[in-house]
């Protein structure tokens, strides 16, 4: 019989459509070759957005691609930055955001997502996240430099107020690979 857990990426996306409804404002923080944010945008709807983020053109453009191809492209807004600097883009509160770090498959692994700017990223999406909104970041250590981010995301988001935030991690334990794993982070209030 088939493993019937769900994989990290499955996993994220089951949280998403749980959360994030038509109408809602969404950001994809790592937009890479698009496969999150076709399904944040689908989840959506014409009625809402979806931001989606990438430092590298060839990413947003991948995602472009994808969301015209499946008509989703009216609801979304591309943007060609560094996560951290999300706040120069958004203004609205958010419904739900994703991370899903390390390099873009197909493309240059040596540029991948660093700690450091993720960190700003999810301290800038977390003062915007709208209660009951959540931030999902899909983690992976099998790349150079991906245990030091794991690490650290996990340690900061261990130290998150649980009066005011849900966190969960979901992994698999006994796994070669090293398979990706999920922090979840819920706002309570
Ligand atoms: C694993 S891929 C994302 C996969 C994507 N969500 C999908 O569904 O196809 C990681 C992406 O993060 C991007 N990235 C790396 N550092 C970044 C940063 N500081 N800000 C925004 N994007 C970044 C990479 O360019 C890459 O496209």
């Amino acid at each position: 019989m088939q493993n019937d857990f769900l994989n990290a990426v499955d996993f994220s996306h089951y949280l998403l459509a749980k959360t994030v409804k038509k109408g809602d404002v969404v950001l994809d923080a790592t937009a890479g070759n698009g496969h999150d944010s076709k399904f944040l945008a689908e989840l959506v709807g014409t009625k809402g957005k979806l931001y989606a983020i990438d430092i590298q053109h060839q990413a947003v453009n991948n995602t472009i691609k994808l969301l015209k191809k499946d008509s989703l492209f009216k609801q979304a807004e591309l943007i060609n930055s560094d996560h951290a600097e999300l706040d120069k883009y958004i203004e609205e509160s958010l419904k739900a955001v994703i991370f899903n770090l390390g390099y873009l498959p197909g493309g240059d692994k040596e540029i991948i997502t660093k700690s450091e700017s993720t960190i700003k990223a999810l301290n800038k999406a977390l003062k915007i996240l709208e209660v009951k909104g959540i931030i999902i970041l899909v983690v992976y250590t099998g790349h150079e430099g991906g245990k030091e981010e794991r690490d650290v995301l996990l340690k900061y988001s261990t130290d998150l107020d649980y009066k005011k935030y849900n966190v969960l991690n979901y992994k698999f334990l006994n796994q070669p690979g090293p398979p990706p794993e999920i922090i979840a982070i819920k706002k309570r209030k």
